[in-house]
């Protein structure tokens, strides 16, 4: 019965290339409970996909790099996103933004707002402070509603992280860890509803 169902595809990343990183962390359990839910996750690390800070010059020179092409490619291929969202200074992080910057821009005649227009996302955060990223998930929502992207309106923001994650990388709270599961259940089941 289930096998039936569609398996929306999901492109999950942190907006932090950190070896250490705890939204990397928290992106990676994510793809696991998406995949737990029947969805197909693609846990990317941008620290795979380094690109130059947006410079219009560079643009009209060069074009789009070739990472922020390739990654339309990959976004191109995806029902949904799940980001998981660092907070610097209360804000996202540049890398966040850059990266979303280059995505959107048009390229051969083909808009890149196009790519974002229509999906569904779900936004997460883990910080060391009290508030675990959370000022930073507003933004990203803002950020990502405005580029067409449907943004649930659940929230996990994992505070304190440095003791929040065991030695095997998953919550050590029950509740954050439900929390996160009903997240990405919820993703999934949305991008399956609009699909049948
Ligand atoms: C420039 C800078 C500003 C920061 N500002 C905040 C902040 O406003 N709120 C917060 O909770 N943490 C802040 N932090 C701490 C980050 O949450 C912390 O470095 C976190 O580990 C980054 O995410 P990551 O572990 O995924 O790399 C800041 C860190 C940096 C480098």
């Amino acid at each position: 019965m289930t096998d039936r169902l569609p398996h929306p595809r999901i492109l999950v990343f942190a907006g932090s290339i950190r070896a250490g990183s705890y939204n990397k962390r928290l992106a990676r359990l994510a793809a696991e409970r998406i995949a737990r839910s029947g969805g197909h996750p693609t846990f990317i690390d941008l620290r795979d996909y380094p690109m130059p800070l947006y410079d219009g010059d560079l643009e009209a020179d060069q074009g789009l790099p070739e990472n922020a092409l390739v990654l339309r490619c990959g976004l191109a291929d995806h029902d949904g996103l799940l980001i998981a969202s660092p907070e610097y200074n209360s804000f996202i992080t540049p890398l966040l933004k850059n990266t979303i910057d280059w995505l959107t821009r048009p390229h051969e005649g083909k808009s890149g707002l196009e790519l974002f227009k229509g999906k569904y996302a779900a936004v997460v955060s883990a910080s060391p402070g009290g508030l675990g990223g959370l000022r930073s998930q507003v933004l990203a929502r803002q950020l990502l509603t405005h580029i067409g992207v449907t943004v649930l309106p659940d929230q996990l923001a994992v505070a304190r992280a440095g003791e929040a994650f065991d030695d095997q990388g998953r919550l050590k709270d029950e509740a954050q860890g439900e929390q996160l599961d009903a997240i990405c259940r919820r993703l999934v089941e949305t991008l399956r509803s609009l699909k049948t």
